[in-house]
């Protein structure tokens, strides 16, 4: 009987590292799968579109847990993921990238003795009041396979005291579906549809707390986006969180769609996104996952935050911190605008075939428990 691996995925950057894995696990002939749906990200818009483009499969289980404080939101995950390893046992939990599901998920499976993977482990910003910064030390702290996308991960965790051999440096499943969708996502040519030049227009994207949650924060940063808009036109999907505070901030006029140069739209599925920013000349983004695709394209990237736990992005990529105070990103905006920017280079393992290294890991591994030699 093959291995069973339950493949968790709850918030929308999940999705896009989980859609790669699947399909190399499915490509392996070596495992099982079933996919668990937290349901952290439940919109349409968040959900069932990446699902859909991503070729996902239809997720097996569904916990329903939507919305709410982090502690109510983790709780009700890990009692309702323990309840379904208790009603079927997979051989391992794997779980992706730094969100509520991905602690929750693995704890829950770390009590019952299932052995955890984490894909996208070792990352570190230590900034400790980032919630993804605990969800990565916490996770990392009782995974048994750490599956690392950049160098640092292996340097982290060494430091933290992971045994070499658990930890692996398999590169960036992000980029092995930003490969695979980029050719479909370059045919939608999103920038014309929306009336925008190609390399002639910039994305922008904002919804860590630490940009978005206090009001006085993100009017700053509309203000910024306004006045940067009238150089270069900006188009902004926002996300769900921004928008609820930009409601109650009052800054929704500021925000309403048809603004031709700060053009504001709802959340944009993955390949309207992917192909914005490979014809975006600019980003502004306090996302991961686009400090990641910015760098593997080669389009200069403002960080709005003052640390990353992708440094790889700003030493090989194109990516540059640039924090959230208007004059500091208003001087890196005017060194892109001058070319003042760097190219950025390849970055190892970040070549499309991360999924299958890590189906590999996956199975080597469960063998290796199973012969009782792991
Ligand atoms: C979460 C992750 C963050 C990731 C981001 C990507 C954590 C701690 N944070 O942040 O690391 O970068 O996802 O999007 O796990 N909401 C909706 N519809 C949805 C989902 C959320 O309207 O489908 C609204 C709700 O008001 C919710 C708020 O967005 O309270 C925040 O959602 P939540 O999942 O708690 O955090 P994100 O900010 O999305």
């Amino acid at each position: 009987m093959r291995p069973l691996l339950d493949l968790v995925a709850g918030a929308r950057p999940n999705f896009v590292k989980l859609a790669p894995v699947v399909r190399a696990v499915v490509g392996s002939g070596k495992l099982d799968f079933r996919i668990v749906h937290t349901g952290q990200h439940y919109d349409a818009a968040m959900n069932e579109v990446f699902f859909r483009e991503l070729d996902i499969p239809e997720p097996h289980l569904h916990l329903n847990v939507g919305s709410g404080s982090h502690g109510a939101q983790t709780a009700r995950i890990l009692e309702r993921y323990e309840a379904e390893l208790l009603a079927r046992r997979p051989s391992a939990t794997v779980v992706f990238g730094d969100v509520n599901s991905t602690v929750a998920c693995a704890l829950a499976a770390a009590k019952l003795g299932v052995p955890v993977a984490h894909v996208e482990a070792g990352l570190r910003s230590f900034d400790r009041t980032m919630p993804e910064e605990i969800n990565r030390v916490l996770t990392d702290a009782i995974a048994d396979l750490l599956l690392v996308s950049e160098p640092s991960g292996l340097q982290n965790l060494r430091r933290e005291g992971v045994a070499e051999s658990k930890a692996l440096l398999v590169g960036n499943v992000m980029i092995d579906a930003l490969v695979a969708a980029l050719p479909t996502a370059r045919q939608k040519a999103t920038a014309r549809r929306l009336g925008l030049e190609p390399r002639r227009f910039g994305f922008v994207t904002l919804h860590r707390p630490s940009n978005v949650d206090e009001p006085a924060t993100l009017a700053r940063l509309v203000d910024l986006l306004h006045e940067l808009s009238r150089e270069v036109p900006l188009v902004f999907p926002i996300h769900p969180r921004t928008l609820k505070v930009a409601e109650q901030a009052g800054l929704s006029a500021r925000l309403a769609p048809g603004q031709p140069e700060l053009l504001c739209l709802g959340a944009l599925p993955y390949l309207d996104s992917l192909s914005l920013v490979a014809d975006a000349a600019v980003v502004l983004t306090d996302s991961g996952g686009l400090q990641e695709e910015t760098s593997y394209l080669g389009v200069p990237c403002l960080t709005l935050r003052e640390n990353t736990e992708r440094p790889v992005t700003i030493e090989l990529g194109t990516s540059r911190l640039v924090g959230n105070d208007p004059d500091r990103i208003r001087a890196a905006f005017a060194d892109f605008r001058n070319g003042r920017w760097t190219a950025g280079r390849p970055i190892p393992l970040w070549d499309g075939q991360a999924g299958p290294r890590i189906a590999e890991a996956l199975s080597a591994w469960l063998q290796g428990s199973a012969d009782g030699s792991g």
